[in-house]
């Protein structure tokens, strides 16, 4: 049964509402977190996708449609991140700061669902953006992944640690069928524009996926060896279940392209380091020497095909983007 933590540590033990003080952080990884957040904060209306115009007239038609409908299913994703996954995770907080880096998170999730609009009206016309919001209101093995983690999200009665998982999965694991095609794109130096955005969201969502495994993991050790194994039993049937619905999913939308097989090899090295993120070992063969390439050249443009800032206007300075590396986001490490 769930707790309702939260409720109890905003109020004093004399019953009044307690402010909210950074100078006493009973969890240094919410203030890292917090800090690394906000330093790489960005909006999509600063990214020039109409420079991707160019590039996007010469794809065919399939690709065309791929794109268009992978950033449908992302839309449909993010959209319920920022409406009910955080919201879902802010009810079960340990400390007052957490609550802040969770408003962050649910902030951001509303950006990157609206960025998915920033591509669409610049790419499409208002006719394919209607057929592609249609499609994914509707799309059975999309709308399942959806359904499935809302209904654990919904539930106030259920597991926080189920919720928590169900998090991470989304954003480390579910997510990156369609992040393969604008990393695709990007590693062939096409659409890099586009990709600038969704690397800029997988930048965001490699960080609310180590910092929410990390409060998975902080819970999960206090369970006795029992619930741990009865919990790992329901998490790796629930893993199952997303991966046999993303089989069908991922042939749904690329097998017209030929690239079912490789998206497939890259979800499984992502669902296995959705396991990482929560202190798990992996459960798939697949590792980053069995990805395509290419697509991890995209995500490591940063540092080799082209300074991935110079074509955004000044005045907008950012940190330097680079992928994540296992190494260099330790969170869930004792503290230095
Ligand atoms: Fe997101
Ligand atoms: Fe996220």
């Amino acid at each position: 049964m769930a707790t309702d933590l939260a409720y109890y540590q905003k109020l004093l033990s004399n019953g009044n509402y307690k402010a909210i003080n950074w100078d006493h952080v009973s969890d240094a990884i919410d203030k890292s977190t917090w800090e690394k957040l906000t330093e790489q904060f960005w909006l999509d209306t600063r990214i020039p996708v109409s420079n991707d115009m160019a590039d996007w007239r010469n794809l065919d038609d399939d690709h065309r449609w791929v794109v268009g409908h992978v950033f449908g299913g992302l839309t449909l994703l993010d959209t319920l991140q920022s409406q009910d996954g955080l919201q879902s995770l802010r009810r079960h907080v340990v400390t007052p700061h957490e609550t802040a880096v969770l408003n962050n998170i649910q902030f951001m999730e509303s950006v990157h669902a609206k960025s998915y609009s920033t591509i669409f009206e610049t790419l499409n016309t208002p006719d394919e953006i209607n057929e592609i919001f249609d499609w994914s209101d509707s799309e059975e093995y999309l709308q399942n992944k959806a359904k499935w983690i809302y209904k654990l999200y919904d539930n106030f009665d259920e597991d926080p640690l189920k919720q928590k998982v169900a998090n991470v999965f989304l954003e480390t694991f579910l997510f990156y069928s369609g992040f393969y095609t604008p990393l695709y794109y990007l590693g062939h130096n096409q659409l890099p524009n586009v990709a600038e955005i969704i690397k800029l969201i997988l930048r965001d969502e490699s960080v609310h996926g180590t910092y929410i495994g990390y409060k998975f993991q902080l819970g999960f050790k206090d369970r006795s060896d029992k619930e741990q194994a009865e919990f790992k039993d329901w998490m790796f049937d629930f893993l199952y279940k997303l991966y046999e619905n993303e089989e069908n999913y991922v042939h749904l939308v690329y097998d017209q392209v030929g690239w079912s097989d490789e998206v497939l090899t890259f979800s499984r090295y992502n669902a296995n380091k959705a396991l990482m993120n929560l202190g798990q070992d992996a459960l798939f063969p697949d590792t980053a020497e069995d990805v395509n390439p290419v697509v991890m050249n995209g995500i490591s443009t940063g540092t080799s095909n082209h300074d991935f800032f110079s074509q955004v206007g000044n005045g907008y300075r950012l940190g330097q983007v680079e992928a994540m590396q296992d190494t260099d986001y330790d969170i869930g490490e004792p503290d230095d």
